[in-house]
């Protein structure tokens, strides 16, 4: 039997993907090479905007076709959108056999030896201990270290969904990050909702990156995703100090107003962001910071917004991602007054768009000339002597080289820069 696992959202996902894969695998099932060939199609799912949702129902709609011809095709939804809708999963009509949650997974086997079935229980202790994933990549891996957000930002629908913070035992991070150095995946990100929360005993989240910094067998360690309102001093020390802990940082502002954030319960002010901003550049010379930011939340006004575009033209990121505010039933933020048009909310997002592509191009074109360290993870799409990479500060580089330099670190000189992709020699 041969399953076919499709992914959205977020790496915690991915990661969770690489989870489930393995479970299956112990299990007896075979990844199929393509959708064609599966008895069993999975779609791990995101709730974090209304678009992503969209989108996996309509991909689900698309395939439920193939029932027809297979009549013992199963098709499954695991994630956050099964967390969130559950039941509502399995109406007549949708094509959905099985409703599998996010601390449910090990349940899955058992619950395919069924005809339908839904396991959607929250379980605050699910780490998943013990788990080996399998790791899609050969040369970057994820590790999930914390699980579960209790930030409650208004517009979230993450800790409906996921549950309650929970950090994963520091021996068994170390064991999976040594693992992975061993199988040449080098490249390691430690994942989490908010990964400066990190407390397993007496480790928090700075030991624990000196901890893994001790690790022979990888070359770099990066970390996703950083709350402003926890990024200590302790934190920056040991990024600093840390030779393999990258230079750069995922440091999500939402907006650059200080009402708008309140509404959001952020817990910071754009003043507190700016000292942090301060603080790293001053520590790590060179930091490469990205961002997420959101346009058009509830109540936020036209100069609010110009005020989020003055943070963006000030910290000058290397890369943000933009969203337009987006209504999720359950949250806090659902009822808020003073929605803002969706005409305006998609005319924001298009100018923080326009105004990072600018800066980001500005960025890149800056490390033209410099010498660079890449990583090289692939051959490059468009030419067979060329291989794609990305550089300690999360740039991605093309250069020039062969299938057996992947896996292996080259050090070289930009020469050319879009706002995207730095061409090296
Ligand atoms: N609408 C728009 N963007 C959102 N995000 C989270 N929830 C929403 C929402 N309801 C964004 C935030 C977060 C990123 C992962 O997704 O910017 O940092
Ligand atoms: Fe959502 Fe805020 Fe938690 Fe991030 S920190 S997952 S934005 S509630």
């Amino acid at each position: 039997m041969k399953f076919y696992l499709e992914t959205y959202g977020c790496q915690m996902n991915v990661s969770d993907s690489e989870l489930v894969s393995s479970i299956l695998l112990s299990a007896g099932w075979e990844p199929a090479s393509g959708i064609d060939e599966a008895d069993l199609i999975l779609f791990n799912t995101c709730s974090v905007r209304k678009h992503a949702e969209d989108r996996v129902l309509g991909r689900i709609s698309n395939e439920k076709h193939r029932k027809q011809d297979n009549p013992a095709l199963k098709i499954a939804v695991l994630g956050c959108m099964a967390q969130r809708m559950g039941k509502r999963l399995l109406e007549p009509g949708t094509g959905v056999d099985f409703v599998v949650g996010v601390d449910q997974y090990l349940e899955l086997p058992a619950l395919l030896n069924q005809d339908r079935g839904i396991e959607m229980d929250f379980d605050s202790q699910q780490i998943y201990p013990g788990l080996k994933p399998l790791h899609g990549d050969e040369t970057c891996a994820f590790v999930t270290i914390t699980r579960g957000c209790d930030n409650f930002c208004t517009y979230c629908i993450v800790p409906q969904v996921r549950g309650r913070e929970r950090s994963v035992d520091f021996s068994q991070i170390l064991t999976d990050v040594r693992d992975c150095g061993d199988k040449g995946l080098k490249d390691v990100t430690l994942l989490g909702q908010n990964v400066n929360s990190y407390r397993w005993g007496d480790y928090n989240f700075p030991r624990l990156l000196r901890e893994l910094n001790k690790v022979e067998s990888i070359y770099r360690l990066r970390f996703i995703t950083s709350h402003p309102k926890d990024l200590s001093d302790e934190l920056i020390d040991a990024m600093a100090s840390c030779d393999k802990v990258c230079e750069h940082i995922h440091l999500p502002l939402q907006s650059g107003n200080n009402s708008v954030l309140k509404a959001m319960n952020r817990k910071y002010t754009v003043e507190d962001y700016l000292l942090l901003v301060k603080k790293l550049r001053a520590a790590i010379p060179d930091i490469s910071i990205t961002t997420d930011l959101i346009a058009g939340f509830p109540g936020e006004s036209e100069s609010d917004f110009e005020q989020t575009l003055q943070a963006m033209r000030d910290i000058q990121y290397d890369y943000a991602f933009c969203f337009k505010y987006s209504e999720r039933e359950g949250t806090a933020a659902q009822g808020f007054p003073n929605q803002v048009p969706e005409e305006e909310r998609l005319a924001r997002l298009q100018k923080m768009i326009d105004l990072q592509r600018e800066i980001t191009l500005r960025k890149f074109s800056t490390q033209i000339g410099k010498t660079v360290e890449v990583y090289v993870e692939s051959l490059s799409k468009k030419s067979d002597s060329q291989v794609s990479g990305k550089t300690r500060d999360y740039k991605i580089a093309v250069l020039s080289g062969s299938r057996s330099d992947i896996g292996t670190l080259k050090t070289t000189k930009v020469i050319k820069a879009t706002a995207g992709t730095l061409i090296c020699a």
